[in-house]
């Protein structure tokens, strides 16, 4: 770590690096309070034993996360929901069994007393979801009880999808972090949020579970940022923080931007520009301009690999010290709509 202040560095702790052979070790510091990251399939989440008020805090204080915003609960099993939530009703537990393991989390009645309170600030709800993980399914069964995992990032920063990404923020801060086989997250973006009280699925949080795909079990609906800010008993309350942003300011470029439109954008700049866009779009702008930073979201069209090269992206680009970001809009269509979601947090201005 090169930044910490003195109050930091009283508390520095060393931030061990599991694998899938440690795993163990990694289940006996959760037991005792402390805190340990974890892969998922979506992003990593900084973990802590969910039934622990001290460990629970300790989340918020290493994120520098608002204390009104509620925490997911990772489970390995479909009994653990059963057991530790108030009730499920019949379309809440066909979600599970159609998508678990898997990103979705689904919000549940809260039952009293299973949770340390600050797993749910204020809430009579509680946001679970099973992981499509294999490490992580084992460090939930070796713990015996769920993890609470929100993002392991700092609050505000891109969500982590690689170890060092994790260790960028954490270093110091937290006991440990579970290095995945994988070098980068499957997914990308974090869990798709739903309710699904009664007849009818409401979208809180897009993300790999699509539109599409709940349609095929219930009605869906999606509420937006906004509309959830007016509607006080089903807010998300993430939704009213900055999110996943860089230090320096996001454009996005639309997706009708052709290779002139993106060229004329980039000339009105004094400042060093760090571009994130698909091979194709980065050769063609290569070819006609110096700039100071690129990433590639991968090939041109290839909506899995955008998705989840984006926070990576942001933060190499973050870390290449360029003065602002070009970033590439997709299609916001049912596919392209969680990195849309996502991109258009990060931005500051939408050309
Ligand atoms: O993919 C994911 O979901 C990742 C990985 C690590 O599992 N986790 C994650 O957690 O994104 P977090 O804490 O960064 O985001 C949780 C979101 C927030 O927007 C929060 O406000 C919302 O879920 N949430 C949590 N509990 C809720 C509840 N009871 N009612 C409504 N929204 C809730
Ligand atoms: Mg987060």
């Amino acid at each position: 770590m090169t930044d910490l202040n003195v109050e930091d560095l009283n508390k520095a702790v060393n931030t061990q690096v599991f694998d899938y052979s440690t795993l163990k070790d990694a289940a006996a510091l959760l037991k005792q309070g402390k805190l340990v990251a974890f892969p998922t399939e979506t992003v990593y989440g900084l973990g802590a034993i969910a039934n622990n008020e001290t460990a629970v805090r300790g989340v918020f204080q290493a994120k520098g996360r608002p204390e009104d915003n509620p925490l997911i609960v990772h489970v390995s099993d479909i009994s653990q929901v059963h057991d530790t939530v108030a009730n499920v009703s019949p379309l809440a537990q066909r979600l599970m069994e159609t998508f678990w393991p898997g990103p979705l989390t689904i919000i549940f009645p809260l039952k009293e007393g299973v949770f340390a309170p600050n797993v749910t600030p204020g809430k009579k709800s509680v946001a679970v979801r099973m992981p499509r993980q294999m490490e992580t399914l084992l460090l939930i069964e070796m713990v015996g009880f769920p993890l609470v995992g929100p993002s392991a990032n700092l609050s505000g920063k891109p969500s982590p999808t690689a170890v060092e990404h994790v260790l960028n923020d954490f270093s110091g801060t937290i006991s440990g972090v579970i290095k995945a086989q994988s070098s980068i997250s499957e997914i990308g973006v974090e869990s798709t949020v739903v309710l699904a009280d009664d007849e009818q699925i409401v979208i809180l949080r897009p993300g790999a579970i699509t539109q599409n795909m709940l349609g095929k079990i219930a009605p869906v609906v999606e509420m937006t940022a906004s509309q959830q800010l007016a509607n006080k008993d089903v807010q998300s309350p993430g939704v009213k923080y900055l999110h996943y942003s860089p230090e320096q300011p996001v454009y996005l470029i639309p997706i009708e931007y052709t290779l002139s439109d993106w060229l004329k954008e980039m000339d009105k700049q004094e400042r060093k520009i760090g571009v994130l866009a698909d091979e194709k779009m980065l050769k063609a702008l290569e070819a006609n301009k110096s700039f100071y930073s690129s990433y590639s979201l991968g090939s041109e069209g290839d909506v899995a690999s955008a998705t989840r090269q984006l926070y990576a992206g942001l933060r190499y680009l973050e870390q290449s010290s360029c003065e602002i970001i070009f970033a590439q809009a997709l299609l916001d269509d049912d596919a392209g709509h969680a990195y849309m979601n996502r991109l258009t947090k990060a931005s500051n201005f939408v050309l």
